[in-house]
C-alpha cells in the first residue's frame, strides 16, 4: 500500500494566481502527485468550473441553520468541492476554533462526502516549553475515526520562514501516525506545512512519513508551486 504525495495550496485570503485556471497550470495534478487548491469561498466555483480539485479553508458541521457569515459541509458539497481544511491554525487562532469544533467540522466533512484535511501543530510558546508532543496528541485525539489527510504545522513555522530540522519534522510525523488508530496508520497522509518552499522542500518531502505539503505563500507563485509538485513526484511512501 503507497501513499502518493499531496501537494495542497492554501491560498488563504488572496485572490486566485494568475495563470492557475490555464489547461496547463501548475495547480492540476500530474503523474504520482495529487493537488489540491484552497480557495476563497468567492473563488470556490471558478476553480471547480476550471476543473482543479478544489477544497474551502473551512466549513460549519450542521447542514443549515442560524449562523450569519458561515457556509456548511453539505453546500460545499453540493458546488462541487472535494475537500475542506478543518483547523487551520489561523481559524483556531482568529476565529476561537477548538479541538473540539474542528472535530465535528471533520467529521460533518466526511458525512457530507469532502475529504478533511486537518490540521495541528503547536506555537512556539509550546515548542519552548516541550509540549509540542502533548498538544498535538490532544489534538488528534479529539478527532473521529474517518479516514482524512492530516497537516501537521508548526505554528512558529507559519509564514515566518523558521522551519523545523528535518529530525523535528521526522520524529512529530511519526509520533502523529502512531496515534492514529492502527488500520490508518498506514494508509493516511500526514502533510507537512510552515514555511515550505523549493529551496527547503527537497529533504523534508523525502522524509519517510511526510507524504507532502500544505503550502502557503509559496503556493501563490505558480513557478514554485510547480517546482513543489517537481520534488515530490516519484516520492510514494508505504
Ligand atoms: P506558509 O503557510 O507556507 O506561508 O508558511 C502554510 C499554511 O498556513 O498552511
Amino acid at each position: 500500500m503507497h501513499r502518493s504525495p499531496l501537494i495542497a495550496a492554501n491560498w488563504k485570503m488572496y485572490p486566485i494566481p494568475e495563470g492557475a485556471l490555464a489547461p496547463d497550470s501548475a495547480y492540476r495534478p500530474r503523474a504520482g502527485v495529487e493537488t489540491l487548491v484552497f480557495a476563497t469561498f468567492l473563488d470556490l466555483t471558478t476553480c471547480i468550473e476550471a476543473g482543479l480539485p478544489t477544497g474551502a479553508q473551512c466549513g460549519h458541521p450542521e447542514e443549515k441553520g442560524a449562523h450569519t457569515g458561515d457556509v456548511s459541509m453539505a453546500m460545499l458539497k453540493k458546488i462541487g468541492c472535494a475537500a475542506v481544511l478543518c483547523g487551520h491554525s489561523e481559524r483556531r487562532k482568529d476565529h476561537g476554533e477548538e479541538d473540539r469544533f474542528i472535530a465535528e467540522q471533520a467529521d460533518a466533512a466526511s458525512r457530507f462526502g469532502l475529504h478533511p484535511v486537518v490540521c495541528v501543530g503547536e506555537t512556539e510558546t509550546e515548542r519552548k516549553s516541550r509540549r509540542h508532543k502533548s498538544v498535538v496528541e490532544r489534538q488528534i485525539k479529539a478527532l473521529p475515526h474517518h479516514l482524512m489527510t492530516i497537516a501537521y504545522e508548526p505554528v512558529w513555522s507559519i509564514g515566518t520562514g523558521v522551519i523545523p530540522s528535518l529530525d523535528q519534522i521526522q520524529e512529530m510525523h511519526a509520533f502523529i501516525r502512531s496515534l492514529l488508530p492502527p488500520a490508518r496508520q498506514k494508509v493516511t497522509r500526514i502533510l507537512y506545512g510552515g514555511s515550505l518552499k523549493p529551496d527547503n522542500a527537497e529533504g523534508i518531502l523525502a522524509l519517510p512519513d511526510v507524504d507532502g505539503g500544505l503550502v502557503g505563500g509559496a503556493s501563490l507563485k505558480p513557478e514554485s508551486f510547480a517546482e513543489l509538485m517537481r520534488l515530490a513526484q516519484g516520492a510514494p511512501k508505504k
